[in-house]
């Protein structure tokens, strides 16, 4: 690479050049979410003013860009995996509904706003989980952004399915309850982590893969190392951060873990031993992005904004 190249791709690096890349693509999905979500008029009223309150006007919309990323790195355009991203985000927004019910984290705040049961209440947040599901995969079904193609969708309500049932998230948040209050070894909190986060996280790496037919499959492995590495170092920082981090920037409670005897890394291992983790699987997502070389710009500039997010 020349070195005109080399300092462009340097700039297209930075955090600034890609936090405006990572705006562009917020307010992207923000529309993309609007344009597919119930009508507040549209009866039952209330239900879709609640499903519209938690997925519209927050969060960082990590999952998304991960698809972006991914599709850029592909060749592919955000065009091409737009409904995809509304997907994965729709049940991401609905595994932190229930998440934060009574019966699970108990949790009053997210996205800096009263959590879904407590700005409606509890039957209704059960209703928007049941609701914003089937809706995800009604987009992967019929969305007319989507590669036309019946064997990639098929593939695509496949992921998605597992990635958010009991062998992923479904399950992972069931050995989060299990495990509460309990003595569990670091093997057994990273094997709850990929599951219950780190699932959902390679799903959406691994569906914009799957709108590229043909794949080289060491391109396809090489994809899905790095989203595991970074699923997986993603929930140990939700867990630092937990610890760190501030109310007011988080948009949600500090102390929860703790709070509810959740075994965590920090809560096992020390700050500084966790933070060595997150470096450690930060370097291994890189690694496995060598094989696209330049091409994997965005990918990389993502794995280095979620090392240093603070929110
Ligand atoms: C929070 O996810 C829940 C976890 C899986 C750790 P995010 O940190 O991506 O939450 P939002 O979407 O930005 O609110
Ligand atoms: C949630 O993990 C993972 C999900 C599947 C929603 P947490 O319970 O740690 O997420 P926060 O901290 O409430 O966002
Ligand atoms: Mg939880
Ligand atoms: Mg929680
Ligand atoms: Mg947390």
């Amino acid at each position: 690479m020349n070195d005109v190249a080399n300092r462009v791709a340097v700039a297209a690096s930075t955090p600034d050049v890609f936090g405006a890349q990572l705006e562009t693509w917020r307010l992207r999905i923000e529309a993309a979410l609007e344009s597919r979500l119930p009508p507040a008029t549209a009866v039952p009223a209330r239900l879709h003013e609640a499903m519209r309150y938690s997925v519209l006007g927050g969060g960082k919309r990590i999952r998304p860009a991960l698809l972006f990323a991914t599709a850029r790195t592909l060749g592919l355009t955000e065009d091409q995996v737009e409904a995809a991203a509304c997907a994965i985000e729709l049940v991401h927004v609905y595994s932190l509904v229930h998440d934060d019910l009574p019966a699970m984290d108990d949790d009053d705040l997210r996205r800096g706003r009263p959590t879904c049961h407590k700005a409606f209440d509890e039957a209704t947040a059960i209703l928007v989980g049941d609701a914003l599901q089937p809706l995800a995969f009604q987009l992967l079904a019929r969305d007319p952004a989507l590669p036309p193609s019946p064997a990639i969708r098929l593939r695509l309500v496949d992921l998605l399915s597992e990635a958010s049932g009991t062998f992923g998230m479904a399950g992972g948040q069931a050995i989060d309850l299990g495990v509460q209050g309990r003595q569990v070894d670091i093997a057994q909190i990273e094997d709850m982590h990929a599951r219950k986060t780190g699932a959902i996280i390679r799903a959406s790496v691994l569906m914009a893969a799957e709108c590229v037919p043909g794949l080289d499959p060491k391109a396809h492995a090489a994809l899905n190392d790095f989203a595991t590495a970074i699923g997986l170092a993603f929930q140990i920082q939700d867990d630092l951060l937990d610890v760190l981090g501030d109310v007011s920037t988080l948009g949600k409670a500090t102390g929860a873990d703790r709070e509810r005897d959740k075994p965590t890394h920090p809560a096992i291992i020390g700050i500084e031993a966790s933070q060595e983790r997150v470096h450690l699987l930060h370097g291994q997502a890189l690694a496995a992005l060598e094989l696209f070389g330049e091409r994997a710009a965005p990918l990389r500039a993502l794995a280095d904004w979620l090392l240093s997010r603070r929110y």
